[in-house]
């Protein structure tokens, strides 16, 4: 399974990064905006220097809802590097971007997923991920690992290669489910990631190990 973080953070991505396990990025205008990132110049800069910390793709969201729009942005951003994934949402227009993209050889990745269908729309339509947001389906009281399982299923039967991004990650244990499902990619925040490090027996044993040498007790 491969990880990407979920931040436009710059420090937090090369602390990802530098762990060694880190295969790619996803930002939003939302984690933009949190970085104080406004302004097309310094959204580009922005994506640029991302690009420079990551090897993996680097997934940049279309502001645009309109169809022309999303193809003249998303055209914009694949030239920043080959590792921008263009993001587009899951909207009528945003099905004819993917397959747009998908023509012209452009990496996109179909965001807020909720259902079944829209995951298959965005399949049909040639986008490289589809992201589903799970957090957002549970704080609603749904299910968003069901909704990861039925994708599975789905592009299991037809052989898409259309990859699941699990999104909106709130907990380690979303990213050990996302795993056991079989999710090709979860995007988390650094906490999440770096919280699988962490097991009470693991410090408690390491302790050990470091007192028994200090005291020669082998
Ligand atoms: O990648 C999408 C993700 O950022 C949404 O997460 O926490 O805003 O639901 P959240």
């Amino acid at each position: 399974m491969k990880f990407f973080i979920d931040t436009a953070n710059l420090e937090q991505i090369t602390e990802a990064q530098n762990l060694g396990i880190l295969d790619g990025v996803t930002t939003n205008p939302s984690l933009m905006a949190k970085e104080g990132i406004t302004g097309d110049s310094n959204i580009i800069s922005h994506y640029k220097k991302i690009c420079e910390i990551v090897d993996g793709d680097v997934s940049a969201e279309v502001i645009s809802t309109e169809f022309d729009g999303m193809v003249e942005e998303g055209n914009r951003l694949s030239k920043i590097s080959d590792q921008i994934v263009v993001k587009i949402p899951m909207t009528k227009n945003g099905v004819r971007a993917l397959k747009y993209f998908s023509n012209n050889n452009i990496k996109t990745n179909c965001t807020l997923i909720f259902s079944p269908g829209q995951a298959l729309l965005a399949a049909k339509s040639g986008a490289n991920y589809v992201s589903p947001f799970i957090g957002r389906l549970d704080d609603i009281s749904s299910d968003g690992l069901s909704l990861i399982s039925e994708i599975r299923q789905i592009f299991d039967n037809f052989n898409f290669k259309t990859e699941i991004l699990s999104a909106s990650i709130r907990h380690n244990m979303h990213i050990i489910d996302c795993a056991k499902i079989g999710s090709d990619v979860v995007t988390a925040p650094l906490s999440s990631i770096v919280g699988l490090l962490n097991h009470p027996l693991t410090d408690s044993g390491l302790k050990k190990f470091l007192d028994d040498h200090k005291k020669g007790n082998f």
